[in-house]
């Protein structure tokens, strides 16, 4: 069968979507590469916002008037949307969280407390975001499990031959990892990670931040028990985000926070839980946050996840050929067909906050410092680097802007 490549999409078409774009930085035209940390919205997604404020706003699941069903309608509408994006069974897997973070310190609460004990081992990888690190290092903590890491190799890549030795420590109970990692890049195998998780009796939970903005994502196909994403770093809002969950696992878990919707019935005595997913969604939610966050994975699905994939894997391949002509640049991470549209770097021994201020005189705006990964730049030996992130807007030529900036830089601080 033949294999036909995804339509190419026009970052510079794409671009006109995107106010923020419509500025100089510097008197220069904004070139925005720190993606992964959090992307722009679109003219698609603001109006959408606004327009459902000043149409159909109210509290949802609350009241019986009109205004209240129209709001009801669309937050509700948004969790199908999320489902369909993820592939999920069902729409009730999806829970509305502030974002990714919010998403695994839920499962890791209210799934670890209960589950973990002595004997127990943990399993998380020297790639993660502190967001899947700190929750699982505490949580093992509290409860007397152990912590084990699976390492890098020199690639940036996992090193899954030590799989057999983790699972000799103990039981093992949990297996955390992001399918993207924002520090590197890499692209995990989780497929395999969350087949052997099974083996071992354990959940398998991913942190998907960095992967539903930029690939399609299949749940399902995946074989994981959690994946969480969030709506900022994919054309949304702020501080909403969404945990898939399989249904089984939800519905036996104690909630995570209490008060409002989340209940059943509260009588003096006792309170018990309401249907899977509001027993997890207490308070007020994000509610226009997450009628955006629908909008978004409709300017997504517009555009066409496959045709973001490819548009950012030639950027990483031309990011890592320029990269590469700088002297003294030090590059991490795994070769272009195993990395999604990020780039970490270091210039010589030029601190990464310098090389970003010189750059943003340029006009040309990339991260500089951990990445919120410390035990990753520990293992790389470093205390930051320099990162590049791109997305659906991003255009080769702001790679071209990159490299000058990191001469000019050279030439500052020779
Ligand atoms: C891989 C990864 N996981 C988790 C997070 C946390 O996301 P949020 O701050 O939206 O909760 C981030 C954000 O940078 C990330 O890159």
């Amino acid at each position: 069968m033949a294999v036909t490549s995804p339509p190419k999409l026009d970052a510079h078409k794409l671009r006109a979507d995107f106010p923020i774009f419509e500025q100089q930085i510097h008197g220069k035209p904004l070139a925005y590469l720190d993606s992964a940390v959090s992307t722009h919205k679109p003219r698609q997604v603001l109006e959408k916002l606004k327009d459902f404020y000043e149409t159909s706003y109210a509290n949802v699941h609350r009241g019986v008037y009109t205004l209240s069903e129209r709001s009801t309608a669309e937050y509700e509408g948004a969790r199908q949307k999320l489902a369909r994006f993820v592939n999920a069974p069902s729409d009730r897997e999806i829970v509305f969280v502030r974002g990714a973070t919010e998403g695994l310190n839920l499962v890791a609460y209210a799934w670890g407390l209960v589950n973990l004990g002595p004997g127990d081992v943990v399993v998380v990888t020297e790639l993660e975001h502190h967001s899947n690190f700190v929750p699982w290092q505490y949580i093992a903590g509290r409860t007397g499990a152990t912590l084990k890491m699976i390492e890098l190799d020199d690639n940036g890549e996992l090193d899954l031959s030590a799989l057999d030795s983790i699972a000799g420590e103990g039981r093992v109970k949990v297996v955390a990892n992001n399918l993207v990692s924002n520090a590197l890049g890499t692209i995990n195998p989780i497929e395999k990670l969350s087949a052997w998780a099974h083996d071992q009796g354990a959940i398998m939970v991913v942190d998907g931040a960095q992967a539903a903005p930029h690939k399609a994502v299949d749940v399902q196909a995946l074989g994981c028990d959690f994946f969480a994403f969030s709506a900022h770093k994919m054309c949304g809002p702020t501080s909403v985000g969404a945990l898939w969950g399989r249904l089984e696992l939800l519905e036996s878990m104690e909630p995570f926070n209490l008060g409002g919707h989340m209940i059943r019935k509260v009588t003096f005595e006792e309170t018990t839980w309401g249907e899977v997913p509001a027993k997890y969604e207490a308070g007020t939610q994000p509610i226009a946050e997450a009628v955006g966050f629908g909008a978004a994975v409709d300017y997504i699905n517009e555009v066409g996840l496959e045709s973001i994939e490819r548009h950012e894997h030639e950027l990483a391949v031309y990011a890592l050929d320029r990269l590469a002509e700088v002297p003294d640049i030090k590059l991490y991470g795994p070769p272009a067909d195993r990395r999604a549209g990020i780039v970490s770097f270091n210039l010589g021994d030029i601190h990464p906050h310098d090389v970003a201020q010189v750059l943003d005189l340029e006009g040309v705006a990339i991260r500089a410092g951990h990445h919120c990964c410390q035990p990753l730049m520990q293992k790389l030996g470093v205390a930051a680097t320099n990162r590049a992130s791109f997305y659906l807007y991003t255009l080769p030529e702001e790679i071209d802007r990159l490299v000058d900036g990191l001469n000019k830089a050279r030439k500052v601080f020779a």
